[in-house]
């Protein structure tokens, strides 16, 4: 069997061995499944959406491809949050699972199957693998020391106990990654753990688990990762991790709420959530389409594209795909991977509990359209950096870019033709401006297939530009005084724009693009149509209602909307007596030194009438030399924290306007160590 990669039209084909037969490939493409237990906010939504984008770009290719994901349902924090709600984990799950669907709906995400991982497929195909995997000899059994919290009578997996990665430093490192430096841990190995439920401070216990062998598997996927034309990152992290030598990964947690490890002695075990979340990828397939293993064990015949934010790209390109190869049952495995960095809220994360940052169920409840959202956050979509959410610049990307050039030329365009003839004219239009249109339309089509997603949006509206300086250029409002056949010739080019445009952004801006269509006076569905075949013959084309596509959003809206999302500590009032409780000192900065690796932290000593060590994120707001000899005001009796594996023995305080950080000081010289009342 050859395959033949058509590079001008992406299309792969496949011959057989006589040459008689052709087969186009088909597509399937994922986004990493959202947890269940997390209502998902504008940072989670990105491979969620770029896959969304992709999926429908390839339906409208006229390519075969289905968008499948599902809620990741397993692991301790389900059971928790089940539990504090008396519900069961299922019952939790379903609503739960629900309630996100409902989000992406509203987004306009349209999955082929939005499963979940506790299904039954998932169950049997879980269990499959396993046995798979145990039967090649890939699997083995070890006794070892977890923790234990002995006031919960829990083992603490995973997220459940925090501590200090002993690789970057970071003092709020979750048991099984790091989210600062993306590691992946074993919880043993944090430094002072403790029990994220009650706080306190876990002991060793012995429990037997079982083992992937990666070792063992880290040739097999080594010769598939060398085999894919990937770069940067996607190819270059995980062949450095090979050869640095992979760990054996412990697949078995102690829960209740999971998928049952089929193995004698292991009855009270469940697989670990991130063993068979992936595997849902085919569960939901399952559940989708009778058809499943056509497109799961046909790995010639189809490619797979799968979407997620950068935590998760060693397990898409390293232990999902052993545990996929360790079965030698010629499973798909990732074709492509399309990551993103991080997206963050106003210059800090996001955080459901402090109130800080969009989240999908506020985002349902706000006066902008999902097609705002949308086009602004594939339009920003964290490629090459972690990226900010920031209100200023949504309003002036939609105010500027969308209503004022994209949505400008529609409107201008159709409601002009419109007044004056009812339907597009019948003649033939300026051909060098279609063309150039059409060289656009190219290089936007060029740019979804390699995943340039903030590209693609940009050369999108390059097509409306055109559109508007010819518009502008044109005049057609003195042509219908001066020279009618003219100005028909200049609407007819115009409306023939609106037509590449409606096709060419309904995969960013789908619902928009309909409501387009049907006001070019189409019929039928804008996705039934194809791209690389755009209907311009629509002469004499009677026009539906022309109305503003877009409206801007106004300064007041985004005050308040940017009042309402900042993020409030605590919920409201305090007592005094609670306020008395924070003691108050002046100190004087004795000394300032960086700390090593971090880029934002100091140590300070301070005299506040004893010595104090400070660490503080003042870093980038204040060289240790200025520090010196500054009277400021401490929090003294601040519980020591560790940051940065440096103790801090209190806080200062600072104004904080933005990047303009300003330390709070005292006004007269007073004795170092004198109280604030
Ligand atoms: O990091 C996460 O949000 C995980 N729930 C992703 C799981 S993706 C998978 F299933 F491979
Ligand atoms: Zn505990």
């Amino acid at each position: 069997m050859v395959i033949t990669p058509d590079k001008k039209n992406r299309k792969f084909f496949i011959f057989n061995d006589n040459k008689n037969s052709v087969m186009q490939v088909k597509y399937l493409v994922t986004s990493a499944l959202p947890y269940v237990n997390a209502v998902p906010h504008l940072g989670n939504l990105i491979p969620i959406l770029s896959a969304d984008v992709f999926s429908k770009f390839l339906k409208i290719n006229g390519e075969k491809a289905i968008y499948i994901c599902a809620t990741d349902e397993h692991g301790t924090r389900t059971e928790i949050e089940a539990e504090k709600r008396g519900m069961t984990p299922d019952e939790y799950c379903k609503m739960m699972h629900e309630k996100i669907l409902n989000i992406f709906r509203w987004m306009g995400v349209e999955f082929d199957n939005f499963g979940r991982s506790s299904s039954k497929e998932n169950h049997e195909l879980t269990q499959h693998i396993f046995l798979k995997l145990y039967e090649n000899g890939y699997i083995f059994e070890k006794e070892i020391e977890q923790l234990y919290c002995e006031k919960c009578r829990k083992f603490l997996p995973d997220t459940y106990v925090v501590g200090e990665c002993p690789y970057c430093g970071n003092p709020d490192a979750k048991g099984d990654q790091c989210d600062e430096c993306t590691r992946l841990l074993d919880p043993t190995e944090l430094i002072n753990p403790r029990c994220i439920i009650c706080g306190s401070t876990p002991v060793l216990r012995k429990s037997k688990h079982l083992y992937l062998d990666l070792p063992k598997l880290s040739e097999k996927v080594k010769k598939w990762i060398e085999s894919k034309e990937w770069s940067g990152i996607i190819k270059n992290l995980p062949l450095a991790w090979i050869e640095k030598g992979l760990e054996p990964r412990c697949i078995t947690r102690d829960l209740k709420w999971g998928i049952r490890v089929p193995l004698k002695g292991y009855e009270d075990k469940v697989f670990y959530v991130w063993f068979d979340a992936p595997i849902e990828y085919i569960g939901s397939t399952y559940e989708y389409t009778k058809e499943w293993r056509d497109w799961w064990l046909n790995p010639e015949e189809t490619r797979l594209y799968c979407f997620m934010g950068k935590d998760n790209v060693p397990f898409h390109t390293l232990i999902w795909p052993a545990s996929l190869l360790g079965t030698e049952e010629n499973w798909l495995l990732p074709d492509m991977i399309g990551s993103n960095e991080y997206l963050n809220y106003e210059g800090g994360q996001f955080s459901k509990s402090q109130n800080r940052g969009v989240f999908g169920d506020d985002i349902m409840k706000l006066e902008i359209p999902p097609d705002l959202w949308r086009f602004y956050l594939i339009s920003i979509r964290p490629s090459t950096k972690d990226t900010d959410f920031e209100w200023e610049g949504f309003q002036e990307h939609i105010n500027n870019n969308l209503v004022g050039n994209l949505g400008n030329f529609l409107y201008r365009s159709l409601s002009f033709t419109k007044k004056h003839y009812g339907k597009v004219p019948d003649v033939k239009s300026d051909e060098n401006v279609i063309k150039e249109a059409f060289k656009l339309l190219d290089k936007y089509k060029e740019e979804l297939w390699s995943l340039k997603f903030k590209e693609a949006v940009k050369t999108l509206l390059k097509i409306s530009d055109l559109g508007n300086q010819y518009f502008q250029k044109s005049e057609p409002w003195k042509l219908i005084k001066e020279d009618e056949e003219r100005c028909k010739k200049v609407l007819r080019t115009v409306c023939e724009l609106c037509v590449i445009i409606a096709v060419a952004m309904y995969p960013v801006i789908s619902s928009s693009s309909q409501k387009l269509w049907e006001q070019l006076g189409f019929k039928g569905e804008v996705k039934k149509e194809n791209i690389n075949n755009i209907p311009l013959d629509i002469g004499d084309h009677e026009l539906g209602d022309i109305k503003i596509p877009f409206k801007k959003i106004d300064d007041k809206s985004l005050e308040k909307y940017k009042e309402k999302f900042r993020g409030k500590r605590g919920d409201g009032m305090i007592k005094y007596d609670e306020f008395k409780k924070i003691e108050l000192k002046v100190g004087e900065i004795k000394s300032a030194e960086p700390i090593k690796g971090s880029k934002k932290l100091l140590k300070l000593r301070v005299d506040i009438g004893e010595e104090r060590q400070l660490v503080a994120g003042i870093a980038q707001y204040y060289s240790p030399e200025e520090l010196i000899g500054k009277k400021i005001i401490v929090v003294s009796n601040l519980e020591p924290a560790k940051l940065f594996g440096v103790e801090s023995q209190g806080m200062l305080l600072a104004a904080v306007d933005g990047d303009n950080i300003s330390l709070a000081t005292v006004d007269k010289d007073v004795k170092n160590g004198a109280r604030i009342e």
